[in-house]
């Protein structure tokens, strides 16, 4: 497509932040350290972890470049820069988590198949761009459409890096039709990240974001859009990114038994200590983050020291001096909050935190009984050890 293009080789990646621990080189997939996540509420682009499936797509001409919006609709269009850039731009504070998050975990009760990740692959920034459902209306479909005259019921986003998954085809997924004309959903096209242009791993010039959703419906380097009947038949919204019951493994799947993923359950995790850990004095700061999809707050976290026998709650903060609270119209509802509690350990302790969102979900108990095959949505009790003492000891 002119003005974007995409290698078909590594030979062009961006430069990257030293210290990402990288899961995978090529296609580059890459988190921060535990610590550096929970630096700051918004997730400086340095430490945002990267999640791709094929080489860097590469602008080679902003002005030339434009998306191409067709399908059931009466007016498709291209849409250029210039004609998002004048329509309102809107920022939203939104947590973008790839389904894959916490899955090493997951692989321990079982293999799992698919990128090994941390509790880092999440992150919290400042989305600028123009509201989808704005871009719409520019091709006549009205604000809160759930089908068009022609029968248009979900809208497919195409980009254009080369996926293996996809044998050298471009990544897509869909939303329906009914959450992208849906002010209140907050879809953006967006072309900042922190009030920066987007980088190129993060999908410049052009990017969707779907708050509360798992990040992979997000595409970046958007290229083409399409209204179309049914939902994407892609890779990754058919054959990836669904949550099957432990029973079902590579001999016995059927991937049409399954809806894609679309909102990520509650999660949290504790990022100021690693999985085993060893503390100088029983007195430990236990922080980390916790979030809900769908725009559900986060209405409570629990911590324990004592591997979930006994509890108690921990704080809720997003921003300094502003009280969170879940529902609140102070409080960024896409975003996450982070948390924090002190405590008093003894000699060797199980530090374990789970969060509750509005609506009153909770993270499961155990990994065992959300163990899937593709290894998503690990949302599982968080839980790390710690010792007094030195590591040589
Ligand atoms: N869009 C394209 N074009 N190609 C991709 O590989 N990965 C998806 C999504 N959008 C992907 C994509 C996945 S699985 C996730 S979790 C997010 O982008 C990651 O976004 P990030 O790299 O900006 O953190």
């Amino acid at each position: 497509m002119p003005g974007l293009t995409a290698p078909s080789d590594y030979s062009r990646e961006p430069p990257r932040h030293p210290s990402l621990k990288i899961n995978s080189k090529e296609p580059f997939n890459a988190e921060p350290p535990r610590l550096a996540l929970i630096s700051s509420y918004v997730t400086p682009v340095d430490y945002f972890y990267k999640r791709n499936h094929g080489p860097i797509p590469i602008v080679e001409d902003i002005d030339r470049y434009f998306v191409s919006i067709s399908g059931l609709v009466q007016n498709p269009k291209d849409i250029f820069m210039k004609d998002i850039w004048s329509l309102p731009k809107y920022t939203v504070t939104a947590t973008l988590q790839c389904a894959g998050n916490r899955r090493t975990a997951m692989s321990k009760t079982r293999k799992v198949k698919g990128v090994g990740w941390d509790v880092a692959a999440i992150g919290n920034a400042v989305w600028g761009g123009a509201k989808l459902t704005d871009v719409l209306e520019l091709i006549g479909v009205p604000k809160l459409t759930s089908v068009t005259p022609l029968g248009g019921k979900h809208i497919e986003f195409v980009s254009i890096d080369k996926c293996k998954e996809e044998h050298g085809g471009p990544y897509k997924a869909s939303i329906p039709l009914s959450q992208a004309t849906n002010p209140v959903a907050d879809v953006l096209l967006a072309y900042e990240m922190n009030g920066e242009p987007l980088n190129r791993d993060h999908g410049y010039p052009l990017r969707v974001i779907v708050p509360g959703v798992i990040g992979a419906r997000s595409v970046k380097w958007l290229d083409s859009i399409n209204i179309i009947a049914e939902e994407c038949q892609g890779f990754f919204m058919q054959k990836d990114y669904k949550m099957f019951p432990p029973s079902v493994d590579w001999e016995n799947i059927n991937w049409s038994t399954r809806n894609p993923q679309m909102d990520f359950p509650v999660q949290s995790a504790i990022c100021s200590l690693e999985d085993i850990n060893f503390v100088k004095h029983e007195k430990i700061t236990i922080k980390g983050y916790a979030v809900s999809g769908g725009g559900r707050g986060i209405e409570r976290v629990d911590v324990s020291i004592d591997g979930g026998k006994t509890w108690v709650e921990a704080s809720r903060y997003q921003k300094p001096g502003i009280p969170y609270n879940a529902g609140d119209s102070c409080s960024d509802k896409w975003a996450w909050v982070f948390f924090q509690a002190e405590a008093e350990v003894p000699q060797s302790a199980e530090i374990v935190a789970k969060a509750v969102d509005i609506a009153a979900n909770v993270q499961p108990e155990n990994v065992e009984v959300i163990w899937n095959l593709r290894g998503i949505l690990n949302t599982s009790w968080h839980r790390v050890h710690v010792r007094i003492g030195h590591s040589n000891m």
